[in-house]
């Protein structure tokens, strides 16, 4: 059995909360950890009853084998750096740290520990992104061209002050959750060339830096990746979606319905994918709509985050998303605010490890964070 802690009891810890008894008796939460005494109280009655809980965590990292984090982002560092020197491995919610400089300690302190620091970048852990991206590397609907993903949020302070600090945020909307797209971005369509971002707080005018961020990149062989994400949405007609475009269709994901379906022009089942897919029994739609795809009703992401957290430990195997891995999408956003900044084009070419700056935080308006 894993003796897991949780440190941070908010709305990320909520959410891995609310599963993780299913994970029972190979997972238990044996420790819960907050600064906000009614929080622990709520999340140690709701999820976890029987779990030591204190507002220090320090003086829990006995009672635990490994750690979920979900702090803000300004503390990721220096808790990660003193869990995984005492022994723990850690599952570090997203972004890695804010500045390249905490990354590669914390790259580095994983490596002398010998513990496994797992990042949480769990739409990787999503059955439909999981497929998406088969579909694109498989090249199973022809080949890709154009990778388009939309999230469409209302998020304000209500999620706690910290967000609207660039500095404790780490930057803007692109930092804290674009990160997740660019990952799979960088997932999906191989090593970047070159790209853009625009962002506003305009609509967002709680956040220090942009609430509303635009990228659009261009990857090796001619591959395009564009993300847009908003936390000013009071409406929204598309949600979480991706629209890939190949060369025998598109393909939509739709992450409310849980579905993907292939757009087609050309109709009838000619298509060998399209028809292993019907043979499957996918749903047609129409003349040119065909769902491939729907996610499976049962499996939580999370649960599925923290079980390759178990098994990446137990198998003594790198876990889903590395730390590395996810530096190197914070090195994509980074260069992309810098250039910004600068009016030109990033060159994202060459984001090998052997790098080290600490670069400032710059914002959008050439403040300086
Ligand atoms: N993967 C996702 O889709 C997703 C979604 C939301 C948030 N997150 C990530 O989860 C993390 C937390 O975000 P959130 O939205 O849950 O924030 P939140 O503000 O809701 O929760 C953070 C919690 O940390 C507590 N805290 C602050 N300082 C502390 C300290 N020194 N010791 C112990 N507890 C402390 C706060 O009281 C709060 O309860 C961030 O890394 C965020 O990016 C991920």
């Amino acid at each position: 059995m894993i003796r897991l802690g949780m440190i941070g009891c908010g709305t990320m810890a909520g959410s891995f909360l609310s599963g993780l008894r299913e994970l029972e008796p190979r997972v238990k939460v044996t420790a819960l950890c907050d600064i906000d005494p009614k929080k622990l109280a709520s999340a140690a009655s709701s999820a976890a009853p029987g779990a030591r809980t204190d507002t220090d965590y320090r003086r829990l990292l006995g009672a635990c084998d490994a750690v979920v984090i979900a702090l803000p982002h300004d503390l990721h560092h220096a808790v990660a750096k003193e869990c995984l020197a005492a022994g723990l491995h850690v599952l570090l919610e997203k972004p890695l740290a804010n500045t390249e400089a905490q990354c590669l300690d914390l790259i580095r302190a994983a490596d002398a520990s010998g513990r496994v620091l797992a990042i949480g970048y769990v739409m990787r852990h999503d059955p439909l992104w999981v497929r998406m991206g088969q579909y694109i590397r498989e090249r199973t609907f022809g080949d890709v061209f154009q990778v388009s993903i939309w999230t469409e949020q209302f998020t304000d302070l209500s999620r706690g002050a910290w967000l609207g600090d660039a500095r404790r945020l780490g930057g803007g909307q692109l930092f804290s959750h674009g990160c997740h797209y660019i990952d799979l971005l960088l997932l999906w369509l191989g090593r970047p060339i070159d790209g853009t971002h625009t962002g506003t707080n305009r609509g967002t005018p709680w956040m220090a830096m942009e609430g509303t961020s635009n990228v659009a990149m261009r990857f090796e062989g001619d591959l395009l990746g564009y993300h847009f994400g908003t936390w000013g949405a009071r409406g929204s007609k598309l949600k979480y979606a991706v629209h890939t475009h190949c060369t025998e269709g598109l393909l939509e994901l739709d992450h409310a319905a849980g579905t993907i379906t292939l757009h087609r022009d050309a109709s009838g089942g000619d298509l060998p994918a399209l028809k292993a897919a019907l043979a499957n029994g996918a749903t047609v739609q129409g003349p040119h709509a065909t769902i491939v795809y729907q996610t499976p009703p049962t499996g939580k992401p999370t649960n599925a985050e923290v079980i390759d957290l178990v098994d990446a430990i137990e198998q003594g195997r790198p876990p889903g998303t590395t730390a590395r891995e996810a530096l190197q999408s914070l090195r994509v956003i980074w260069r992309l605010y810098d250039a910004e900044q600068r009016r030109v084009v990033a060159d994202l070419r060459g984001l090998g490890l052997d790098e080290f700056t600490d670069r400032p935080i710059v914002g959008s308006a050439g403040q300086v964070f």
